[in-house]
């Protein structure tokens, strides 16, 4: 306090932090001459939420490009390491004066995080990573095959994993701030470089010392234009991670969304939807948790021709419900393909155009999630997550070129513009699966393609199953942030719906507390959301034993009753998608610790065939490291809801007695149990969990 306060102050308030909701200040009050009369350091508060406002239906968002102001100049640091490049850049950054040296490095280094970690000073580093400037676009409509993505998305991704590790442990000292320069056509964005930004996004709330930007700039930029834009943006003074930049003629422009405001979000009548009668539908990932909502959705409305893709063998339960499908008027051709095989896929496409002769529509809904963290990661499992997105979505392209589509829509997540708790995998996928499907739409546009090219971003759908990962804290902060409630099946449809009355290849539906959700996507790529519209996933504690969310069970299901015990001590050997070892250490171990787990999340054969990663056991991963024993009992079908009454299966005691050790691994009586397909509605702590049961829808 400098002095006593008069009647009438004025405060001045600067923002300088804000974590989970909470904002803090440095305020000045000053009288009305403007003498200080006191100053105040940290002050914190929060928006008092008044109760969640979730009105009318799922509104649709469209990302763009938005016009912002030049960020104000900050200090650089000493040395600016350059990899990749046009010819004259190095030359035109040093003009700028802008920093102490410039050092060339290797485009392509399996050591860069150790070159980078020579070079740095104790200010930080500047690392402009300069890609596809000299090379043709990966894709083009007759392109074939996706080798290229080895060469762009794989390396930019894992060159960025290394840094950030590099960084995190601390082997790379300073802040490390990155710049991935990337052409675009026209303004069209390369997805195979552009998708970084999915990794940025999330990364940002991860990893305080490293900053990761993306700057789209024309393929044919004048090198000095390029070279005071970069400039701009290294030396950029407020943290810029996450920042996702173009520069075109008019300007500098950040990714944003709006919200789709005009008629078009009405929606028009179901005749305007690109879907017929009979139509032949590819749903890949159609025995997922959505997959089923929509095949439903389709056989049921259209008496669709359905071709269901997926790399399991499809289990008893999951026979019965295609028969479901052709109860309500369906024709179902399930085929086991991974859609990130060229081959596989092929034959899959081949088998259903001689059943049906056509094939009119693709819903591409394959995919895995990644419930770890980036810094956690390595290369093969972010590659696995990127697999069916990037790979799997490419081939699926390719292969129907052919075909007159009536539309090609991808289920993609809205993770790409707001990061994913810091495992960056899956907001990279999906961010790639956006850029190609708009890529698409202007591929349909100049004719080299057939049908209505949509990606949709979605949030968190209750009956999801990849986002089904999605912890309670996690889920809290999410609402609380981005003020977005999970879609249920109806509104999940009903934004479908109406997403074709949109013309744009990329729409974001979202549905909760709109003025929220206006705020938090108007500018994800923001300071105030960096930290963070999602928040970042912490590592689990060692031994802790995990909730799982559980879609609820509905009467007559039969399903299957499950507890699982203790923490498996080899899990943290096991290497990762290993999960016999992982098998074999449930059923050797025993100790006190009871979860629920849904019956669905493993690969459905014996625990000794397994010999693929499927989704189930990437998805679950961290599940195993708190388990050590699994018991299976049947719920017979036409039992009634749990809960609805309260019951709980047959099968053991609530808290059974722990046996003791067994000595010799225990065979595994019978095939894993039959799967249920509906999903995950959220995590709920300290309940147990209850079977699963099929898609309302
Ligand atoms: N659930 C949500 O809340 C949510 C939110 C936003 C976006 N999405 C997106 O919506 C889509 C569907 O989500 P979901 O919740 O239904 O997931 P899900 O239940 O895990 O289903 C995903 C399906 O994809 C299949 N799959 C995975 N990789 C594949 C591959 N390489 N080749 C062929 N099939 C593959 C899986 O079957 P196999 O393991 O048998 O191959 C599984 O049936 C996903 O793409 C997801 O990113 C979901």
């Amino acid at each position: 306090m400098l002095g006593p306060l008069p009647a009438v102050c004025y405060v001045h308030a600067r923002l300088v932090g804000e974590t989970a909701g909470v904002r803090r200040f440095d305020l000045t009050i000053c009288d009305e001459q403007g003498h200080v009369l006191a100053t105040l350091k940290d002050f914190a508060g929060r928006t008092p939420s008044a109760p969640a406002v979730e009105v009318g239906q799922p509104r649709l968002y469209e990302p763009y490009w938005r016009a912002a102001a030049e960020p104000a100049p900050g200090t650089a640091a000493g040395t600016l390491a350059l990899a990749g490049g046009l010819p004259g850049l190095r030359d035109a950054l040093a003009a700028t004066g802008m920093w102490r040296r410039i050092v060339d490095i290797p485009e392509h280094h399996d050591g860069l995080a150790d070159l980078l970690a020579g070079l740095a000073d104790p200010d930080g580093l500047h690392f402009a990573f300069v890609r596809g400037f000299t090379e043709p676009a990966a894709f083009d409509p007759a392109a074939t095959g996706t080798e290229a993505l080895e060469d762009s998305l794989d390396r930019s991704c894992f060159a960025m994993l290394d840094l950030l590790r590099a960084v995190e442990s601390g082997a790379l000292p300073g802040r490390l701030r990155c710049l991935l320069i990337h052409p675009q056509d026209g303004g069209e964005d390369r997805p195979e470089h552009a998708a970084l930004a999915g990794f940025a996004r999330s990364t940002a709330a991860i990893a305080p010392r490293f900053e990761l930007v993306t700057l789209g700039v024309s393929g044919d930029v004048a090198v000095p234009e390029l070279a005071s834009a970069v400039a701009v943006e290294l030396a950029a003074a407020p943290r810029a991670a996450g920042a996702e930049v173009r520069r075109t003629a008019a300007g500098r422009e950040v990714r944003a969304l709006r919200p789709v405001t005009d008629g078009r979000a009405a929606g028009g009548s179901l005749a305007e939807l690109p879907l017929r009668d009979r139509g032949v539908y590819v749903v890949t990932g159609g025995s997922g948790a959505i997959g089923r909502v929509l095949a439903e959705y389709l056989a049921r409305t259209y008496r669709a021709r359905l071709v269901l893709i997926g790399r399991s063998e499809p289990d008893a339960e999951a026979l019965e419900w295609q028969r479901g499908l052709a109860g309500l008027g369906a024709e179902v051709l399930a085929v086991r393909a991974d859609v990130a095989g060229a081959e596989e896929l092929a034959a899959a496409l081949t088998t259903a155009r001689e059943r049906f002769g056509e094939l009119n529509g693709v819903f591409h809904l394959a995919g895995v999630a990644d419930d770890g963290r980036a810094t956690d990661g390595d290369r093969e499992r972010f590659a696995a997550v990127l697999a069916a997105k990037t790979r799997g979505l490419v081939h699926l392209d390719q292969l129907t070129r052919n075909d007159p589509l009536d539309l090609f829509v991808v289920f993609s997540s809205v993770s790409s513009l707001v990061g994913d708790f810091g495992a960056a995998s899956y907001a990279t996928a999906n961010r790639f699966a956006d850029l190609y499907t708009a890529l698409r739409a202007s591929w349909v546009r100049r004719g080299s393609r057939t049908g209505r090219s949509l990606s949709l971003g979605w949030p968190l759908w209750s009956v999801g199953g990849v986002d089904g990962l999605v912890r309670e804290q996690e889920l809290a902060a999410y609402r609380r942030r981005s003020g977005m409630r999970p879609l249920t099946a109806e509104q999940g449809l009903a934004a479908f719906e109406r997403s074709f009355a949109v013309d744009a290849p990329w729409l974001v539906p979202a549905w909760g507390d709109p003025a929220v959700i206006d705020a938090a996507l108007a500018d994800p790529g923001s300071r105030g959301n960096r930290l963070g519209l999602l928040p970042a996933r912490r590592p689990l504690p060692r031994h802790r034993s995990i909730r799982r969310p559980e879609a609820p069970p509905t009467a007559g299901a039969p399903g299957w009753w499950s507890t699982s015990a203790g923490r498996c001590p080899e899990s943290s050997s096991c290497p990762p998608g290993d999960s016999t070892a992982v098998w074999r250490s449930m059923t050797t171990v025993w100790t006190r610790c009871w979860s629920w787990r849904p019956t669905h999340c493993w690969a459905r054969t014996s625990p000794d065939s397994v010999g693929r990663c499927s989704s189930s056991t990437g998805r679950w991963r961290s599940w195993p490291d708190t388990c050590s024993r699994i018991t299976r009992t049947r719920w017979p079908a036409g039992s009634p809801s749990r809960a609805a009454n309260g019951l709980h299966p047959p099968g053991p005691a609530r808290w059974p007695p722990l046996p003791s050790p067994s000595p010799s691994p225990p065979r595994w009586p019978r095939p894993l149990p039959p799967s249920r397909r509906s999903r995950p509605v959220r995590p709920r702590a300290g309940r147990r969990r209850t079977s699963r049961s099929p898609s309302s829808a």
